[in-house]
């Protein structure tokens, strides 16, 4: 297989997402809405039934929880686990979590030490649960071999820096018969080829930083016999995402980004997933047992 591997393969633990930049800017400012739709998840939300989402904050905030608890399904998370939540954001995925299941061992991490901090403030444990967010690279894993039931990647592998490195140092960690769950923005087959030579540019504007998006469904398979991982759920859920979009075009009216660009990203993505040209997947991975 061509391994896609992404535009800037190093391992280096700099983080430069501009739209984190804004958004814990418009946090520290306290804005209510920014709050109430990205304080605890940052990424697209999932609507069971799209054509009733009614667009509120309350609305989304529940479609970013419903995202969360999706990719925990495709990942078969049962209580008494150990998990790990890489690219975990403020947090919101364990939290979700530690909400849910009981006995678990819940660990997030993540390259940007200011999300880590705002998550170590407002994810706290429940019960007999134990949670850590530590600080470090999606491909280069700071933990054993075989200490985690499960790994998971919400909405953030198209900005590592070698999806296939991930997923070495997934299957590393996971335990036999552990399970890797992600969502991902994925192209259509045919158009990968043409993504290969657009999307560098367009989705290199300086919003949200470096976003590899061209690793096609049969890429994901071959990844997948690659690193000796059993593909076993590929759910296209881009229909559950769309109000996403008319939420977030809501949303700038009463939070102003500073960067300019944010808009016609979002509105390239928009287009790509209303075209297919790029579908919003959930995949789950099995490492073989014993
Ligand atoms: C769209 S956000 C998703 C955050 C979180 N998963 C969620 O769903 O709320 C992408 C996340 O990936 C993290 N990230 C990007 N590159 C990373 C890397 N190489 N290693 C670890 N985390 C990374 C970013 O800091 C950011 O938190």
């Amino acid at each position: 297989m061509n391994e896609v591997p992404n535009q800037n393969p190093s391992t280096n633990d700099k983080v430069e997402l501009p739209y984190f930049d804004d958004l814990l800017a418009l946090l520290k400012e306290g804005n209510a809405a920014v709050e109430q739709s990205f304080g605890r998840h940052v990424h697209w939300g999932f609507w069971g039934q799209p054509k009733l989402a009614d667009l509120t904050a309350a609305d989304f905030e529940q479609a970013t929880e419903n995202l969360s608890k999706q990719v925990c399904l495709a990942g078969g998370i049962k209580n008494g686990q150990r998990v790990l939540d890489v690219g975990c954001g403020f947090g919101g995925t364990v939290a979700v979590i530690n909400e849910h299941y009981t006995g678990m061992e819940l660990v997030g991490l993540n390259l940007d030490e200011r999300q880590l901090a705002r998550a170590r403030d407002i994810v706290l444990p429940l019960a007999d649960n134990t949670i850590q967010f530590q600080q470090g690279n999606a491909c280069a894993l700071p933990y054993p071999d075989q200490s985690f039931d499960v790994v998971l990647a919400v909405e953030c592998i198209f900005h590592f820096p070698d999806r296939g490195q991930f997923f070495r140092e997934a299957y590393r960690v996971l335990k036999p018969g552990g399970f890797l769950a992600l969502s991902d923005f994925i192209p259509t087959a045919w158009v990968v080829p043409i993504a290969k030579i657009k999307l560098p540019a367009v989705f290199s504007l300086g919003f949200y930083g470096h976003c590899n998006m061209q690793c096609s469904i049969k890429q994901y398979w071959q990844l997948a016999e690659q690193t000796h991982f059993d593909l076993q759920v590929i759910r296209d859920i881009t229909a559950n995402t769309l109000p996403t979009y008319p939420y977030l075009r809501q949303l700038a009216k009463k939070a102003p980004v500073a960067n300019k660009l944010a808009v016609l990203e979002t509105t390239v993505i928009e287009l790509s997933s209303r075209l297919r040209l790029i579908n919003y997947h959930i995949l789950g991975f099995q490492k073989p047992g014993n």
